[in-house]
This record gives structure tokens, C-alpha cells and sequence, in this order.
């Protein structure tokens, strides 16, 4: 129930706090250290904060909710695939935007989001390098603290109508998948968007585009008011399940996302979202590949 919601996001936050200690000290050492694993290819990155991090939060997850299962980016990649039931279930990014981290580039942070049901209800996004902790739970609003600040409601102004894409601020990640279809995918929809259309058929020419390196915090800027839009191919359960919570209850629509999340929709057209736009709702896109594996 809400009550019950409300109790387990106090222990979340408090979790992505204790969190944020640690990827602040792994930032520290990371930056002169040379022992940055490679996953899949140079791009998909896994360091041991990763790891730690993850076990921290698993660990304290398995003391305060014996019963709750747990899907972690981690766990998953070295074999612990948790299949999806309709019990509570922590869906863990310990580090979104790892080449981030890697990089020193201070847009990183901790996802936890909680699925019951087999549905997104709760969800908790928290930058230690900012200090903002972003937090919603379904039916119960989102909201975002700033430092010891108080937490401010979600979106922080009421969205003002967008007339067209030209206003407006799209952030489109380019993941780790750099396969041929992948690339080509990302590389089209990006000329779409920013192309005038009398060079690119069918340019949008969108006012501006960014690439913040974190999918979690892409949903989360939707939800402030930051970015109009968010579009990528090929996220996991993990990137998106905090922010789709985040992102919705601040008014945001969430399409495509990964089955694991039992979504709709897996072939969707961004370009088709463009007369929902007009009617000054906030869109938050998002589409992923379900069954390709990017990882082994
Ligand atoms: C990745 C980041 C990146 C996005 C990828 C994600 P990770 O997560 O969010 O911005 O483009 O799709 O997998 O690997 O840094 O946890």
C-alpha cells in the first residue's frame, strides 16, 4: 500500500545516500588507477565500484527485505539471471553512466527502482556529485532534493506548450551497442532530429541536442523540466526502472521499454510522438531491443 511504499523509499534513499559515499571515494581513486575492466568491448565498462556498490546495496536490501528479490546490472552480468515474478522486486544500477565516472565527468549516480507486480512503483535516482536525489513513488508524485534542501515537486515549473521539436531540448544516448543496425539506427534518428528538412528528409531540426551519459539521469531530467524528450535503443531494465516512475509521475510518458518491465510496445516510431508534443505534454521516449543480448 502507499504507507508501505512510503516506508521502503526512507530505506531507499537513506541506501542511495550510503551509496553516494562510496562512488564519491571510487571516483577519487578511479582517477589515477589503471583497473577499469572491460565487459564487452571498450565501450561497455565495468570497474570494481561497480561491483562494490552493488553488493552494499544487495546486502543491506537482503537484511531490511528478506523477501524481496533483486536484479542488479552486476549480479546479471556475472550470471545471476532473476527471472521477473509479480513479488517485490529491486531492479539496481549501481553506477549509471560508468564512463562517466571513469571519466571524472560528474554526471553519474545510484538507480533503485522497486517492481511489484511486475510494474515500476518506485524509484530513487541520486547524483553524489551534485548532491540531487531524485525520488517517486506511483500515484505519490516525484520529486527532487537538492543538498540538505527541501524536496521540490516535479516538474519544478508547469511545463509551457512546445509549438514543435524546434523548441525543443532532446537528449539521445549512444550506448555501448555500436553494431551495424544499432549505429545505424542511433545515427539516423539523431539526423532526423537535428537536420532542417530541406537537407535531411523528414528533419525535424530539433532546438538542441545532448547526450548526458546517463539514462537514469536522462529520465530524471525529463521529470525537472530539463529535456523535452529522451530517446535511446538498447537499455536495460536496470537504466530505466527508477526513472520511468520518476519520469511519470512528474507527467512524463514512457514508451518502449524493456520487457522485462512487461512494456508494449518494442517497435516504436519517435517521429510519431511529434503531434503529442504540440499538445505541450512532456515526452519521455525511450526504445530498447528486448532479446539482444549486449553483454555476455
Ligand atoms: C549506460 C548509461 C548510458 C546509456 C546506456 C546504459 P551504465 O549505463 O546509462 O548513458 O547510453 O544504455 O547502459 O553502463 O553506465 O550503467
Amino acid at each position: 500500500g502507499p504507507a508501505e511504499l512510503r516506508s521502503i523509499l526512507t530505506f531507499t534513499v537513506n541506501l542511495a545516500r550510503t551509496a553516494g559515499t562510496l562512488i564519491l571515494e571510487g571516483s577519487q581513486a578511479i582517477q589515477s588507477a589503471s583497473d577499469v575492466n572491460e565487459k564487452k568491448n571498450s565501450v561497455d565498462l565495468v570497474t570494481q565500484y561497480d561491483v562494490a556498490v552493488e553488493n552494499l546495496v544487495m546486502g543491506e536490501i537482503q537484511k531490511a527485505y528478506p523477501t524481496f528479490k533483486f536484479i542488479g546490472e552486476e549480479s546479471y552480468s556475472s550470471g545471476t539471471h532473476q527471472e521477473l515474478t509479480d513479488e517485490p522486486t529491486f531492479c539496481v544500477d549501481p553506477i549509471d553512466g560508468t564512463t562517466n565516472f571513469i571519466h571524472g565527468f560528474p554526471f553519474c549516480c545510484i538507480s533503485l527502482g522497486l517492481i511489484y507486480k511486475r510494474r515500476p512503483v518506485l524509484g530513487v535516482v541520486y547524483n553524489p556529485f551534485l548532491e540531487y536525489l531524485y525520488t517517486g513513488i506511483e500515484g505519490q508524485g516525484s520529486y527532487l532534493t537538492r543538498g540538505s534542501g527541501q524536496p521540490q515537486k516535479l516538474p519544478l515549473a508547469s511545463p509551457k506548450p512546445l509549438p514543435s521539436l524546434s523548441k525543443a531540448q532532446i537528449a539521445i544516448e549512444w550506448g555501448s551497442d555500436r553494431s551495424v543496425p544499432a549505429i545505424t539506427d542511433k545515427v539516423d534518428s539523431f539526423l532526423k532530429l537535428a537536420g532542417d528538412s530541406s537537407t535531411v528528409p523528414g528533419g525535424k531540426m530539433a532546438q538542441s541536442l545532448r547526450s548526458m551519459g546517463s539514462a537514469a539521469l536522462n529520465f530524471s531530467m525529463v521529470a525537472q523540466g530539463g529535456l523535452d524528450l529522451y530517446w535511446e535503443i538498447g537499455c536495460w531494465p536496470w537504466d530505466v526502472c527508477a526513472g520511468i516512475v520518476i519520469a511519470q509521475e512528474a507527467g512524463g510518458v514512457v514508451t518502449g521499454s524493456h520487457q522485462v518491465l512487461a512494456s508494449a510496445s518494442t517497435d516504436f516510431d519517435p517521429f510519431k510522438v511529434t503531434s503529442d508534443v504540440l499538445t505541450g505534454r512532456k515526452y519521455l521516449v525511450i526504445r530498447s531491443i528486448p532479446d539482444t543480448p549486449n553483454e555476455t
